[in-house]
């Protein structure tokens, strides 16, 4: 049963910032607001510039807040599986009250009783998911208020994460002027939302192909079995183009989005593209093949290391296969290299809220979903841990100068030279429909360069 109301999901992502605003009524999301702008301040996945990454929230912001028509004060914002540690935990309390009658307070105090677990200080807890609750010894009772009691046990599982990148994530967006409504696990929301009843039962997992990371969430049994993230996406592709071919980065992006395909084989020998180069006063031709060779090793590379880790994991094998999302999955022959790899059965997933029918938006619908969805013991038990957090957390300063993680140096190509607005359409997110074949370089090659050129 969904809850009723407003929720709004921000996915920060390394190439666009995502917001997206949905009415939840009797059960249905209907999207109201969305919006898609270039990212600043992230890198691979992480925020390394607070003032930067603020600064394209606010404008995602505004313009999710102008096509829904309403102010937005709270966002639901993801948070991507770097370094999640999920364990079990369980808590147990005396009922206190006279009538040993269950109430939210006393799910809320068994919550609290489940946290006290020993964490250590450069971890915070991002969220506790009650698996089932046991009253008097009953097992497996999803909802104890209203029941009567005299021992309230409960079993879950606790997610923590690194306590420098839920500060930087939670000051970026404050900064921003919103207010943090609950940080969600992205992996969790994807494999929860983008999987259907089956996939999630008999195991299944969602590969999201970001801008500059991929990430792996499997899941079996309901539970989310295993989260990866590598430090690779589109983006990653782009720079490949740019650097064999020795031209822009924004011309590389643009050959991607209109004649780039993963599946060498069906790439053609003959059709070629002329190409702006570094050192040559003439444009170079390129061929549909040398392009798709460049694409191809990249896609290829991130999609092994996955294969092997998943193997690893034994999680290979799951009957529902992969799905994939994310905007580095809508190129053609994605899914078919991806078939070959992993060997299964690969599908991409295509959101069917209309006019945001693109792979690059399912995290951010993902969140909102996930929000929509939580239970009222859920929502009781996220607000026990939100509660104890905002005790534990520093008042947060604006005035000093933030000093960012150690490992990242912002190599970021200056926003500038890349283009990414000619890419992506504004007012309609929904890409070419993947099964349809992208025309032939001949007939495509005015269209790009009169776009990049004019
Ligand atoms: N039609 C398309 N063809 C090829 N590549 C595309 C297409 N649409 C989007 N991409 C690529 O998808 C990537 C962006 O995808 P997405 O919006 O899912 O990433 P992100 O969420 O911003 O980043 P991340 O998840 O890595 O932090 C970019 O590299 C972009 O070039
Ligand atoms: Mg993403």
């Amino acid at each position: 049963m969904a809850r009723n109301g407003f929720f709004t999901g921000l996915d920060i992502g390394t190439s666009s910032i995502k917001v997206l605003v949905a009415e939840f009524i009797s059960d249905e999301m209907n999207v109201i607001g969305v919006s898609n702008v270039p990212s600043t301040g992230v890198k691979d996945g992480i925020i390394i510039d607070i003032e930067a990454a603020a600064a394209a929230i606010k404008t995602a912001v505004e313009q999710a807040e102008e096509k829904a028509g309403i102010t937005i004060e709270r966002v639901n914002v993801g948070l991507p599986a770097n370094l999640l540690q999920i364990e079990p935990t369980q808590g147990m309390i005396p009922v206190p009250s006279e009538s040993k009658e269950i109430k939210d307070e006393d799910v809320d105090s068994v919550v609290k009783s489940a946290l006290t677990k020993s964490i250590t200080p450069e971890r915070e807890v991002i969220s506790l998911v009650p698996e089932e609750f046991i009253v008097d010894g009953f097992q497996g009772i999803r909802d104890p208020r209203g029941m009567m009691g005299i021992r309230l046990e409960m079993r879950g599982l606790i997610y923590t994460g690194p306590s420098t990148i839920l500060h930087n994530l939670r000051k970026t967006v404050e900064r921003a002027g919103i207010k943090v409504e609950n940080i969600i696990i992205s992996p969790l929301a994807m494999a929860k939302t983008v999987l259907n009843e089956g996939e999630r039962e008999f195991g299944a997992t969602v590969i999201d192909m970001g801008g500059g990371q991929t990430t792996v969430a499997s899941m079996r049994a309901q539970e989310l079995q295993y989260t990866n993230i590598y430090a690779e996406g589109g983006e990653y592709i782009t720079k490949d183009i740019s650097k064999v071919l020795k031209t822009s980065l924004s011309i590389a992006e643009a050959l991607k989005y209109n004649f780039g395909r993963a599946d060498v084989v069906e790439a053609s020998l003959t059709e070629t593209v002329k190409v702006d180069v570094v050192g040559s006063e003439e444009p170079v031709e390129v061929t549909e093949r040398y392009l798709s060779e460049i694409i191809s090793a990249r896609v290829r590379h991130i999609l092994d290391r996955v294969k092997q880790d998943l193997e690893r994991g034994r999680l290979l094998d799951l009957p529902g296969g992969i799905v994939l999302i994310g905007g580095g999955a809508i190129m053609p022959g994605v899914v078919e290299v991806a078939q070959e790899i992993f060997g299964t059965t690969v599908k991409l997933h295509v959101p069917n809220q209309v006019g945001i029918r693109n792979p690059m938006f399912a995290n951010v619908i993902s969140l909102v979903e996930y929000v929509g969805m939580m239970s009222e013991v859920d929502v009781l038990a996220q607000n026990a841990v939100s509660g104890e957090e905002l005790l534990r957390r520093k008042p947060i300063d604006f005035t000093g100068q933030e000093t960012y993680l150690p490992d990242y140096n912002n190599s970021r190509v200056p926003e500038s030279t890349v283009s990414y607005e000619q890419q992506v359409p504004q007012a309609n997110y929904e890409p070419q429909a993947p099964d349809e074949p992208k025309q032939k370089i001949s007939e495509r090659v005015r269209g790009i360069f009169g776009s990049m050129f004019d």
